[in-house]
């Protein structure tokens, strides 16, 4: 397993890679490494990762608040590749307190990071636990205000610990939507039927909608708050070692 060191020089040498490079770079780097799939445009990693390597690991974070459409389309991936998905749930607990507390739609009111706190970021740190390496569809044009300078491959301190050190391949970083878009339309990759309808970018169905012409995708995105606002702790940025 390369070491803390060894990421940075590899990001060097991978930063205008293409894709399908960095992703052979981390599957191979790499036997504990999964995709973390949202549902949406970022089922090309899968198509990619699943022409390298048929047993290529997925999960996918269920917050309970996905769109019907969102949860067909997981399991209409799972069965066009053959793969198993692990789909991960937040544990009852913190969830029932939340809504017990403050009703099931506290992020209108007082803003999205309790819910995504419990209902996403807490179980992500439990299955990046069982992890040593993760692969995200995170682009620098998806947001030109928090994620313009994801790296292709990075050291995971907001995750990963002392002990249990962990990296973060971002191979998309550096694709225009234009050229997922792309991708998906050669290789007949399937897609979420809500891209159909206006949606560009999507999460849990209370917190995404459909966006306008030349609206910015991260306008369709916890459009109450603002942009600057728009994380909800899945990236945060990598603390300073
Ligand atoms: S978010 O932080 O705002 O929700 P976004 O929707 O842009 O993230 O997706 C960026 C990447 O985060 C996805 O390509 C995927 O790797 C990961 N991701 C987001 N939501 C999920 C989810 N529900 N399950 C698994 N991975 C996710
Ligand atoms: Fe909760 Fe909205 Fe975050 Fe989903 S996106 S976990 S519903 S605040």
């Amino acid at each position: 397993m390369p070491t803390a060191i060894d990421i940075s020089s590899l990001n060097e040498e991978l930063a205008t890679a293409k894709p399908r490079k960095i992703l052979t770079a981390a599957l191979s780097q790499y036997d504990n490494i999964a995709i973390s799939f949202s549902g949406a445009e970022d089922v090309v990693l899968i198509d990619m990762a699943y022409k390298i390597n048929k047993n290529v690991k997925v999960f996918s974070l269920d917050t309970g608040r996905l769109h019907p459409e969102t949860y067909q389309f997981i399991d209409t991936v799972r069965k066009h590749y053959g793969i198993s998905i692990d789909v991960i749930y937040p544990e009852p607990a913190p969830v029932e307190a939340l809504v017990k507390a403050k009703g099931l739609f506290s992020f209108y009111e007082d803003g999205h990071q309790e819910c995504c706190g419990v209902r996403k970021v807490a179980p992500l740190r439990r299955h990046l636990g069982t992890l040593d390496a993760w692969i995200t569809g995170q682009r620098k044009d998806q947001s030109p205000s928090t994620r313009s300078e994801v790296p292709v491959v990075q050291v995971d301190n907001a995750f990963g610990t002392a002990d249990h050190p962990l990296v973060k391949f971002n191979p998309l970083a550096a694709w225009s939507s234009a050229e997922v878009w792309a991708y998906i339309r050669a290789f007949e990759v399937p897609y979420n039927p809500l891209h159909e309808r206006g949606f560009v970018s999507i999460g849990c169905e209370p917190c995404t909608r459909s966006t306008l012409p030349n609206q910015h995708e991260r306008e369709g995105r916890w459009w109450w708050e603002e942009a600057t606002q728009k994380e909800c702790g899945l990236h945060a940025p990598a603390k300073e070692e």
